[in-house]
């Protein structure tokens, strides 16, 4: 038998005879020649079988063949500009069926709706373009993981099983634990704080789970975030060390993932602009900037999802908005010592309408201011006891981030909706398959 080999490594195959073990994506055939586009999983590229160079039965059996049958396929490559996908081509010679579909393929190749396609993710996903968009995600984690472990941030991972919210509890979502009551985890943050202490500069990456009760395109209720903290940095570094970490990402992309882009017909112009510094705007210049372009803000208000829109279109690049105020922020945000209405706080907002991909600041390091915030957002003191501790023992100024992995996918990709930027996506309708 030949050698089996990848689609993805045809290239160094040219006018070798070989084997590729996959599935029938699709054919179509005409009078003496089959065309078959075959899939193996590390890509997708056309087989073509002419009938004088195969018995007959197996010419007229190919006919038959249906969609996502599995097949161990046999030829000779070679290169050819004008072939689909991949500019190589496989002249076959010989099929093997795996196995025979026992019904019909439901996701054919007519368009078909996102309702469908969703109930269908377990199938939907072996798409060129749910492919593509796969092959990005694991990029950018590879880019992430990269860009922490080059800087010697230790990893720490956190866990998922947790005493108390972090970002609010009305998206907590709770769950026996033996006799008590756990939730699952919205951020690590808490955690790594007490890691920065351990290990001076950590980051974990890992699921977070918040019950959205909205529907929208940005929320999903299970996400990836990646957070890093670090021991004495403040606000600004923490935002260069934000600006670095996105323009990375970028760039990571776009060297990396060039044919994916492609298959997902991305414009990378938007992309390619990207370029450090990043505006960084207090909350005030923001809303200044949102009213002026239309939007209906209301001053001391968070952003919703149309004034995140106008800011990533006015600059056409990631801005920094800072200092929100506080009473809208988290119970753990250092407020500024200028102005004790305001939180030492960033986010980071895409452009192109991705909105909000980055959200973190300076944290409370004194235990008494601490305490009170925690008394005040009518928290559980008893579940806090040990994140009082690493105030109590050497407390030191600290701050770090977190970045949705989704939406930075969505925004990488161009998608309008996360639900493809992930594998199999939990939303508030949405847990099967
Ligand atoms: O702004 P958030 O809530 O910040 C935190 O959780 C901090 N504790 C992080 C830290 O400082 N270590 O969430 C951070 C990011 C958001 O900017 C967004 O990209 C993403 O997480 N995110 C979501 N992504 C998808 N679906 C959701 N429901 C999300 N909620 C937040
Ligand atoms: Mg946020």
């Amino acid at each position: 038998m030949a050698e089996h080999v990848y689609i993805e490594d045809i290239a160094d195959h040219v006018g070798e005879t070989v084997t590729i073990k996959g599935w029938l994506y699709n054919m179509r055939s005409s009078g003496k020649l089959h065309f078959l586009e075959l899939r193996d999983g590390t890509g997708f590229m056309q087989g073509v079988m002419f009938k004088g160079d195969v018995d007959e039965e197996l010419f007229d059996k190919t006919n038959y063949l249906r969609q996502e049958t599995s097949i161990i396929v046999t030829g000779t490559v070679k290169e050819d500009e004008r072939a689909p996908f991949i500019p190589f081509e496989m002249g076959i010679s010989d099929i093997e069926v795996v196995a025979e579909p026992t019904q019909e393929y439901p996701v054919t190749h007519k368009e078909h709706g996102v309702a469908f396609l969703m109930e269908n993710r377990h199938l939907w996903m072996r798409t060129p373009r749910q492919v593509a968009i796969m092959k990005v995600r694991h990029e950018i984690i590879k880019a992430i993981r990269g860009f922490f472990d080059d800087r010697k941030f230790q990893l720490v991972d956190a866990p998922i099983f947790t005493p108390a919210a972090v970002e609010g509890t009305t998206t907590l979502f709770e769950t026996e634990y033996f006799s008590q009551k756990a939730y699952l985890t919205q951020s690590g943050q808490l955690y790594m704080e007490a890691g920065a202490m351990a290990f001076g500069k950590v980051y974990c990456f890992g699921p977070t789970f918040r019950a959205e009760k909205s529907k929208t395109r940005r929320h999903l209720t299970e996400f990836w975030m990646v957070e890093p903290e670090v021991a004495y940095m403040e606000l600004d570094e923490d935002m260069d060390l934000a600006e670095a970490f996105v323009q990375h990402i970028v760039s990571h992309v776009l060297e990396h993932c060039k044919d994916e882009l492609e298959t997902l017909e991305r414009d990378t112009a938007p992309l390619e602009k990207i370029a450090q510094p990043f505006p960084r705007i207090s909350y005030d210049e923001a809303v200044e900037i949102i009213k002026e372009n239309g939007g209906d803000i209301e001053y001391g208000a968070d952003f919703g999802a149309p004034d995140e829109t106008i800011l990533g279109e006015h600059f056409d690049t990631p801005v920094m908005v800072h200092r929100y105020p506080a009473d809208i922020k988290a119970f753990y945000m250092r407020k500024d010592p200028n102005d004790e209405t305001k939180a030492l706080c960033v986010d980071v907002i895409a452009p192109e309408g991705y909105g909000e991909i980055i959200g973190g600041g300076e944290r409370e390091w004194d235990v008494e201011k601490l305490e009170k915030s925690i008394e005040e957002h009518n928290l559980p003191m008893e579940a806090f006891e040990w994140y009082l501790d690493v105030r109590r023992y050497g407390s030191v100024p600290h701050a770090g981030f977190g970045l949705g992995l989704e939406r930075t996918v969505a925004w990488m990709c161009g998608l309008h909706h996360v639900r493809e930027t992930i594998p199999f996506p939990r939303m508030m309708d949405k847990i099967i398959p």
